[in-house]
């Protein structure tokens, strides 16, 4: 595996290794856990080149201190690359990517007016300008992203249209802890406590998934927001059942489309996301 810092650098690596290859993108930010790992691995077996990124953008973090607090370890996150005989890590400065501010505005429409979109105003424009740069350089075949974070599949997947990229969106399932815990690098802001704690969350959407034959949309939502809540290191931000096209809640089980229950929850200080399919 080569690191490179710059992208002049993995154009010229890129152009070396493989001329007229496949190439595959696992775009992240770090901190990596067998969740990427299983992105990576992916791309590896679908593509000549797996080129992974490695960049904490700090246009989509609405929060500061979030983006303070995220954790960042690039020789624990290359040991971890290594065996998966991935091609390169590109690892940018900001100054690469944002060589100046990058002040374009996507519009999502009703995709972003819910749920992340919803509680973290200007996210989702920043993982469009990050991803779709990412594109830009590493002109990807495919790119890798987790159903973990399904409204921002669906908002790269509408941008890629939007800018008639070229590039293959391959969604990926959710890897999971033990306990049930969706993996995610805030996990590792958790407290061993915690981190038991947050295994309700995958309780609840699999019991979710039971009783959604027996209760109505609303009792459903109430039931899942109170047996969250109920747990005293939980704070639930928002639940939704959400069409999985167009990520609007659904009105009745009857509606004819993918059901999704979407869930964010605050641990302490931590917000955690996940969400399971319903049919
Ligand atoms: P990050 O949170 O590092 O996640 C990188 C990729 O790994 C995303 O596609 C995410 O959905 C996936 N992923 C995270 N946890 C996962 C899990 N438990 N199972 C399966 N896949 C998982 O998402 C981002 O970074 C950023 O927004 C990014 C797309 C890189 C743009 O900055």
């Amino acid at each position: 595996m080569i690191l490179v810092r710059t992208k002049a650098e993995l154009h010229k690596k890129l152009f070396e290794l493989s001329p007229g290859d496949t190439v595959g993108l696992v775009p992240t930010m770090g901190a990596l856990h067998a969740g990427h790992l299983s992105l990576v691995e992916r791309a590896m077996a679908e593509n000549k080149k797996t080129v992974v990124s490695i960049f904490v953008n700090p246009t989509q973090f609405n929060d500061k201190d979030d983006l303070k607090r995220y954790p960042r370890d690039i020789d624990a996150d290359m040991k971890l690359l290594e065996p998966t005989g991935c091609h390169i890590l590109f690892a940018p400065e900001p100054e690469d990517i944002y060589p100046e501010p990058d002040t374009r505005k996507f519009n999502f429409g009703k995709l972003e007016t819910v749920m992340e979109g919803k509680y973290r105003p200007g996210h989702f424009n920043g993982v469009a300008q990050v991803v779709s740069k990412l594109f830009e350089i590493v002109k990807p075949d495919k790119a890798y992203f987790g159903l973990k974070d399904f409204q921002q599949l669906a908002v790269i997947k509408n941008m890629v249209e939007q800018l008639k990229q070229t590039v293959k969106i391959v969604p990926c399932q959710i890897v999971r802890e033990e306990n049930g815990l969706a993996m995610s690098s805030r996990n590792e802001l958790l407290t061993q406590e915690e981190r038991e704690n947050a295994s309700l969350i995958y309780e609840t959407l699999k019991e979710a998934k039971k009783l959604s034959r027996e209760k109505s949309i609303i009792k459903l939502r109430k039931w899942m927001i109170k047996n969250i809540n109920n747990n005293p290191f939980l704070i639930v931000e928002y639940v939704e059942i959400v069409d999985d096209k167009n990520l609007q809640p659904i009105e009745s089980w009857s509606d004819n489309c993918v059901k999704v229950a979407c869930i964010a929850v605050f641990c302490g200080k931590v917000r955690l996301i996940d969400n399971m399919f319903l049919n």
